[in-house]
């Protein structure tokens, strides 16, 4: 028999053609073993630190590259200490590992708990098996063999370690030990877990798993109870147990059987594996042909109904994380300053001693991720629902969720350790959820004077001392119920502290842009990138920047830029911004740096959006913000095209005073609507500026622009020209393709730009009428004016001369870019 084993290896190492390197090695034979070490001469160190040192390779193309299960040590970047592991690695057609266009990718972990360090060694011998030491001799790891003799070991073509005896029968095989992950064609067995690891770079178990029951595949955090966060597919008609499994086979998941996938994933066509991650995600991996890594979340809901999103206590708003907060003390803090995400410890422990000095810190408006799980709910009054949990001291918070209507009859959920809430909007009445958590007051003089009337007057009258303080507590529970969210209120900006923005922005040195009024630079926080602007004048004080940047911060709206958070102290004023990687549009209409041109059904949308947003500012929003400073610079792009104001309301920033404003001449020469000369300023403004803004777009170049023959430097002057020599279609944007196609759109488009343009800004329409042009349910104005420059103070020698007063202006002119 032991021929038959030779002659099937012989078998291998002819069948393929041996590469430069021996990479086709994917059995060896008992006693053998390696030493953790660089000397291992299949190996690779990736540029993002992690390394790999390959005992067995396995390729799956028999041509001996692409995609390969390898068998050896793997060291999670930055490099510390190694595990004894699966991973799938790229083999190029030169033979050697791919360390530039992929990662190992890691789908089982032998030593999770216990890394080894630099020459620990692997032994394989027929009585023990597989056994990992780590340098100092420490014994880690061990396969399993029992009394059975192994004759030597294998990575089957399924990412299977197998261990096999003189027989070639199975003695061992990863596959019976699941980690995080199930490659294709491996089976979760109904007593089994795959747990996720600890975090992004620590691969020790973590507390989330997931698990087969009922028909289903849920995924819990581990507390005692255990809290269901996640529920795929489940099926009561489908009994589950202990010999239930779920195989990961051909593209689905099936329960039991192959025939009816719980969940289909679209079909197999090359190495596919899932993996529950640190994040509570469960994800479908796949290489494609030209192997590289698609990633398919399996688990689809939004990111603050996972419990670890904002840690201990956090609670999850939109995707950021605070600590519940009360009126008279805090009773939280961030674990850590600068990442919210790690969660809240409370500031005094809570401790079962000390029950009389635990109180209720109510969160109104917060659900709680276990939602989903109906079974967990006792339904009760509200009432009775704290007190169950004020008795019971393992209980720390509980969550009460109104339900129908019927008081008595609410959903109550005890919490014996608490996780990421998550923000809750109530729908309809009768549907609103709050939190009350337990927390503890440090012992104050109130209880020591409690104990001593104890002792003076008897036991009566410290119970009646106790239930007054109980009362007292309570109520100061109750006002904390209306205050708790003053800082928390959905959507208003964040106050950040400078050394968090100094750590986002890498000490303010990636530069995006600047302008008059600040710089912008490139930041990341929380996992955003964001956009810090760093203000370069100001005039009044923090108190009043704080004022106005909370109300600028309160205005969402899918076409305004959001601002997210702010900071501000004597020296420095700063705002943070949603970043937008498609930048501004002006780099987009005027070709400066050899961008293709965007198409007609972009720019229509692109205008289409500026209207939304500034028709928001102008009539929707509760402040009425007039821009003032509407231009291309300022109008940013996201990755989907869509446009977004930008530095609405910044006027209010630099400077309050209306009037002032107007005296000032705030504003960017070749967008001012000629009132600014007269001083009567309204809203109109905007809406001639948007007008220069839309003949830009179609046009492709600036309003005024230098760099063409005299005769053609002033659009809106040619546009004026063109329309009564009626040679309109001569200004659009050659660079637009088949004009032709959507002539009629365009006109009309340019029509509603001169309606804006009216000299007289009572003659120009709201932005709403814009709006309503532009979706088709209005017609723009008959009779226009199309005396757009000659006859205002604004000839072309006087937008010249502004024009050439501009540099001196500078900072009043310009928009606070
Ligand atoms: C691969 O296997 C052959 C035959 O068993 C052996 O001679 C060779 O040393 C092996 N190469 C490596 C890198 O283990
Ligand atoms: C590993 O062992 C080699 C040879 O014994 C020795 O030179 C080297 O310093 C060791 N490395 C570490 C990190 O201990
Ligand atoms: C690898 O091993 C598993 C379990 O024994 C088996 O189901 C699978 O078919 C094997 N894969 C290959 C390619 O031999
Ligand atoms: C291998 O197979 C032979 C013949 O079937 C049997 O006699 C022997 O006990 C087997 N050896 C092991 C280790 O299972
Ligand atoms: C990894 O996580 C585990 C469990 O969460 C923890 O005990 C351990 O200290 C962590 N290790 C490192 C290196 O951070
Ligand atoms: C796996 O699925 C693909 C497409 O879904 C199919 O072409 C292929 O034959 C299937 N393979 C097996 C072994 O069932
Ligand atoms: C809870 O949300 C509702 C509806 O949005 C709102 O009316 C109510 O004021 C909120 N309560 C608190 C305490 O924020
Ligand atoms: C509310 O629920 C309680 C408990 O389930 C039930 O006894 C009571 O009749 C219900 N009241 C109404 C008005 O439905
Ligand atoms: C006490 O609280 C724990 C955790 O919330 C809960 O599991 C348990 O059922 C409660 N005990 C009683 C008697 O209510
Ligand atoms: C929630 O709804 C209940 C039942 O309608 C009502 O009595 C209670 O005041 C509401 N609580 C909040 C915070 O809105």
């Amino acid at each position: 028999m032991a021929s038959c084993v030779a002659f099937f290896l012989l078998l291998l190492s002819f069948s393929f053609p041996v590469n430069s390197m021996p990479l086709n090695n994917w059995t060896a034979i008992a006693p053998t073993s390696w030493i953790n070490s660089p000397a291992i001469p299949v190996s690779a160190n990736f540029p993002d630190g992690s390394v790999v040192r390959v005992v067995l390779l396995r390729p799956l193309n028999p041509a001996g590259y692409g995609p390969s299960f390898s068998v050896g040590f793997y060291c999670l970047s930055p490099c510390k200490s190694f595990f004894f592991s699966i991973f799938i690695v790229i083999v190029d057609k030169e033979g050697s590992i791919d360390k530039f266009y992929s990662h190992p990718e890691v789908i089982w972990l032998a030593n999770r708990a216990h890394p080894v360090s630099e020459n620990a060694t692997l032994q394989l011998k027929s009585q023990s098996g597989l056994t990992l030491r780590d340098s100092d001799g420490k014994l880690v790891w061990t396969s399993d063999v029992g009394s059975r003799s192994v004759a030597g070991i294998n990575i089957n073509g399924s990412g299977n370690l197998v261990l096999f005896d003189i027989n070639n029968s199975l003695i061992w095989q990863s596959w019976d030990h699941p980690t995080d992950s199930l490659v294709m064609g491996q089976s979760l067995a109904g007593d089994q877990r795959l747990i996720a690891s600890s975090s992004s770079t620590n691969l020790t178990e973590g507390s989330l798993y997931l698990t087969l029951l009922a028909g289903g595949l849920f995924a819990f955090v581990n507390s005692s109870p255990p809290q269901l966060y996640y529920q795929l597919s489940p099926d009561s008609n489908r009994a589950v147990d202990k010999s239930a499994f779920m195989t990961f086979g051909n593209g689905s998941l099936y329960i039991n059987s192959v025939s009816e996938p719980i969940i289909d994933l679209g079909g197999a066509n090359n190495i596919q594996y899932i993996r529950l991650e640190y994040d509570g995600h469960l994800r479908l991996y796949q290489y494609d042909s030209s192997n590289q890594l698609n990633v398919k979340d399996l688990f689809t809901t939004n990111n603050c109904a996972y419990p670890n999103f904002c840690g201990h206590y956090g609670i999850c708003n939109n995707g950021q994380c605070t600590c519940p907060v009360g009126i008279s003390s805090n009773y939280f803090k961030l674990v850590h300053d600068r990442q919210p995400q790690l969660g809240c410890s409370a500031e005094t422990p809570i401790t079962c001693e000390d029950v009389n000095n635990h109180l209720w810190l109510t969160v109104n408006n917060v659900s709680y991720f276990n939602y989903i799980d109906d079974t967990a709910f006792s339904r009760i009054d509200e009432d009775s629902c704290r007190k169950a949990c004020l008795v019971n001291c393992s209980c720390k918070a509980v969550v009460y969720r109104f339900f129908g209507g019927n008081n008595s009859d609410g959903r109550c959920f005890q919490l014996s350790e608490v996780f990421s809430f998550e923000n809750y909007e109530p729908k309809e009445p009768y549907t609103n959820s709050s939190a009350y958590i337990k927390v503890q007051v440090a012992p104050s003089s109130r209880v020591a004077l409690g104990a001593i009337l104890g002792f003076t007057f008897g036991a009566l009258l410290f119970l009646l001392a106790l239930m007054s303080i109980y009362l007292v507590w309570f109520r100061r529970g109750k006002e904390a119920s209306d205050e708790d969210f003053i800082d928390q209120l959905p959507g208003t900006p964040i106050r950040f502290s400078f050394e968090e923005l100094q750590v986002a922005t890498e000490n303010f040195t990636k530069k995006l842009g600047e302008g008059a009024f600040g710089t912008v630079f490139q930041g990341n926080w929380s996992n955003k990138i964001i956009a810090v602007k760093k203000l370069h004048s100001f005039r009044h004080g923090k108190k009043t920047f704080l004022a106005e940047a909370e109300t600028i911060g309160s205005i969402h709206h899918i076409n305004l830029v959001r601002l997210i958070g702010f900071y501000a102290d004597k020296l420095n004023r700063l705002l943070v911004y949603e970043y937008m990687c498609n930048g501004s549009l002006d780099k987009w209409i005027y070709y400066s740096d050899g961008r293709d041109p965007l198409d007609w059904s972009t720019r229509f949308n692109i205008i289409t959006d500026i209207a939304k947003g500034l028709c928001y500012l102008h009539e929707d929003c509760r402040q009425r913000i007039v821009h003032f400073d509407i231009k291309p610079e300022n109008i940013l792009l996201d990755e989907k095209f869509t446009a977004k104001i930008s530095d609405f309301g910044l006027s209010k920033l630099i400077d309050r005073d209306i009037s002032k404003i107007v005296t000032r001449l705030r504003g960017t020469p070749g967008y001012l609507a000629p009132e600014w000369i007269t001083a009567v300023v309204t809203k109109k403004v905007d809406v001639y500026s948007f007008g220069v803004v839309v003949m830009e777009i179609l046009c492709g170049r600036r309003n005024i622009d230098n760099s063409q023959i005299e005769e053609n430097r002033h659009l809106i002057t040619m546009l004026e020209n063109k329309s009564k020599s009626n040679e309109l279609l001569d200004l659009i944007d050659k660079n637009l393709g088949d004009v032709e196609l959507y002539e009629q759109d365009i006109m009309n488009v340019m029509k509603l730009a001169m309606w804006c343009l009216q000299r007289d800004g009572r003659r120009r329409p709201s932005m709403s009428a814009v709006v309503k042009v532009l979706e088709g349910a209005m017609d723009v104005e008959a009779s226009l004016d199309y005396n757009f420059v000659s006859s205002i103070p604004m000839n072309k020698n006087e937008v010249r001369q502004v024009d050439q007063s501009a540099p001196f202006l500078a900072s009043t002119l310009s928009g606070p870019r």
